[in-house]
Parts: structure tokens; C-alpha cells; sequence
């Protein structure tokens, strides 16, 4: 039993194998494992990063019961950052803009949350300056309101480097490589700082959508959701990560599909870039020394039945 509350479930999540097929192909060196984040009580990485955030500003004294959180999400920061403030007694207000689920919108205002959309992209056509400047206006123009920027705030990065890190290690300590999805970049930077300095020789690789440009390069549109930025955030620290993958959207959203029928784990567009960079990996090193290959997968597919998982969607966009 467990007679404390939801956050207590937050982290250990389990890592499963993969066994040594990998969309439809069986290789000789690699062996694949799977880090299911969406096991998480509001269903991604993202509640292990929301309560870092929380538990370091409560540290500081920043936040008493009855404060104000405001933050800018596409979906999952948003969805943990409501469950924790519903958990803890505190007020919630998400920015979103118009490319956001009408689903997503639903479950934020179901655990109490405000909602705030930014309606004009900024002149790359991407929401995210825009919603992120915008939670900074809000926590600056109400009273007790606090803002704690996903996407600069090292109290992310260190919360993965002191938890999930040391869990995965825990886990799989023979692991080889590491593939995790960036937006802010705080899991990875995370994970990468903790075995970057604890067990060095572990690869760390992260993955975007073609078209954004954490990792440099030119932003173009993209439908991968939670995932990739049209800027490179303080959180990614190139220092960790040995290089950045781009994945498209087609890639992605086919290798989500493939995967909920080959092993059965049902994952967002980010989880199947992730592992179609995880074959691409594999394949690249067939017939090397074995290798023990993990994909931390950030969320659950349940958020997607509109979109990767509607035939109808996926040939309206092109990427039957
Ligand atoms: C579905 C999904 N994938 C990947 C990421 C990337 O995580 P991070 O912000 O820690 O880089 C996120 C973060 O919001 C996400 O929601």
C-alpha cells in the first residue's frame, strides 16, 4: 500500500527488453531496451521534471500553498505541472497557443488549471517564443505568481542527474547507449551529467525533428509533438550529449505504429523518433562488439489516437 499521494509514484519506472529485433530487422550486435516514461502518473518524463522544478523552488522559498505557477507547454510539462499544483495546493495557469489539442486543453482544465493561448506565432511561424514570453508577462504582472522556465532552469537538468540517472543505472549498469528525446533538453542533460561524470563511456545521444534546431541548423515546421523547438534552450548542454539525430515526421509517426504491433508499447511521435534512430544506430554498427542500446520514451500514444493513430489525419498530412 501506498498511503501517500500520486507523487510519491512519480520515477522508478521500469526499463523493459527488446530483445534483438527492432522493426521487423534482427541484429547480430545490438540488444534493445526500453525506459517507459509513460508509466508516470500524468503519463510522461515530464512529471519527474515538473516536480524537480517544484521541490527546487520550494527549496528556495519562492512558493507557499495558494501560489501561482505559470509555465508555457505544448501538453505534457503542462498535464504533470497540473496534477502536482492539484497535489500540493497551489494554482496552475499553462500558455498554450492555437496548434494544441482541444484533448489536451480538456485535461488541464480538469485538474483546476487556467489555460492562456498566445494566438500570433513569432516570424519563424512557431508558437514557443511567443507562449514562453508570455508566462514571463503573467508571472511578472500578478502577485505570487511564479514562472519557472522549463527551458532555463538548471534545477531540471540537476533533478535528472540526481534521480533518473542513478536510476537507470541501477536498472542496466552494463548499458552501452543511451537515445532520449530533446525539447528543453532537461532529461537528457540530466541522465547525459550523471553518467558523463559517474560512468564515463556510456553514449549519449539525443533526438529531434528534422526541421528544429536545438541542435543548430535551419527551423522548418515539423508535427512531432513535445518535442523539438524552434531555438536551442540553456537546458540542452551539447557538453553531455555526444551528437544530436534529426528524425522526420514521417519516420517518427510510422515507427510509432510499427511498434505498438511488434511490442506491444504504445507511443507518442517523440518515442518513435527515438527508435527509428535506435535501428538506424543498430544497423550502422552490426557485426561490432555487442551492444546494450536504451531509448528513454517520453509518452504515451493515448495522446495521439487524433493524429499519429487516425489513418485519416496521417494521409491529410501526407505521411501514409
Ligand atoms: C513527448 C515528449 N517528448 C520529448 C520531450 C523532451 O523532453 P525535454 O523537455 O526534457 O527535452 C518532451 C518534453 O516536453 C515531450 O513532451
Amino acid at each position: 500500500m501506498n498511503a501517500g499521494t500520486l507523487i510519491d509514484e512519480i520515477g522508478n519506472t521500469p526499463i523493459i527488453s527488446g530483445g534483438s529485433t527492432l522493426l521487423s530487422q534482427e541484429f547480430n550486435s545490438a540488444s534493445f531496451y526500453f525506459k517507459v516514461e509513460y508509466l508516470n502518473p500524468a503519463l510522461s518524463i515530464k512529471d519527474r521534471t515538473a516536480l524537480g522544478l517544484v521541490l527546487a523552488a520550494e527549496k528556495r522559498g519562492l512558493l507557499k500553498k495558494g501560489d501561482t505557477i505559470v509555465e508555457s507547454s505544448s501538453g505534457n510539462l503542462g498535464h504533470a505541472m497540473a496534477m502536482i499544483c492539484a497535489i500540493k495546493g497551489y494554482k496552475f495557469i499553462c500558455v498554450l497557443d492555437p496548434k494544441t489539442p482541444q484533448s489536451n486543453i480538456n485535461t488541464l482544465k480538469a485538474f483546476g488549471a487556467g489555460v492562456d493561448l498566445v494566438m500570433e506565432p513569432d516570424e519563424t511561424g512557431s508558437y514557443q517564443t511567443k507562449r514562453i514570453a508570455r508566462a514571463k508577462e503573467i508571472a511578472a504582472s500578478r502577485p505570487n505568481t511564479l514562472n519557472l522556465d522549463q527551458y532555463n532552469n538548471r534545477d531540471a537538468i540537476d533533478y535528472h542527474a540526481a534521480t533518473t540517472g542513478p536510476e537507470i543505472y541501477g536498472q542496466l549498469p552494463d548499458v552501452d547507449v543511451i537515445f532520449g528525446s530533446l525539447s528543453t533538453g532537461s532529461h537528457l542533460s540530466g541522465i547525459a551529467k550523471y553518467f558523463k561524470e559517474h560512468h564515463e563511456g556510456v553514449k549519449i545521444v539525443g533526438v529531434e525533428p528534422a526541421g528544429s534546431v536545438i541542435s543548430g541548423g535551419e527551423y522548418k515546421p515539423f508535427l512531432q509533438n513535445g518535442t523539438g523547438l524552434s531555438f536551442s534552450p540553456k537546458n540542452f548542454d551539447p557538453g553531455y550529449v555526444d551528437y544530436v539525430v534529426k528524425v522526420s515526421d514521417i519516420d517518427a509517426f510510422k515507427t510509432c505504429r510499427a511498434i505498438a504491433r511488434e511490442k506491444g508499447l504504445f507511443i507518442g511521435g517523440s518515442s518513435g523518433a527515438l527508435i527509428s534512430a535506435m535501428a538506424n544506430y543498430a544497423n550502422e554498427h552490426d557485426g561490432e562488439e555487442p551492444q546494450k542500446i536504451l531509448g528513454i520514451l517520453p509518452d504515451n500514444g493515448v495522446k495521439y489516437t487524433t493524429t499519429v493513430y487516425d489513418d485519416d489525419w496521417m494521409e491529410e498530412n501526407g505521411l501514409s
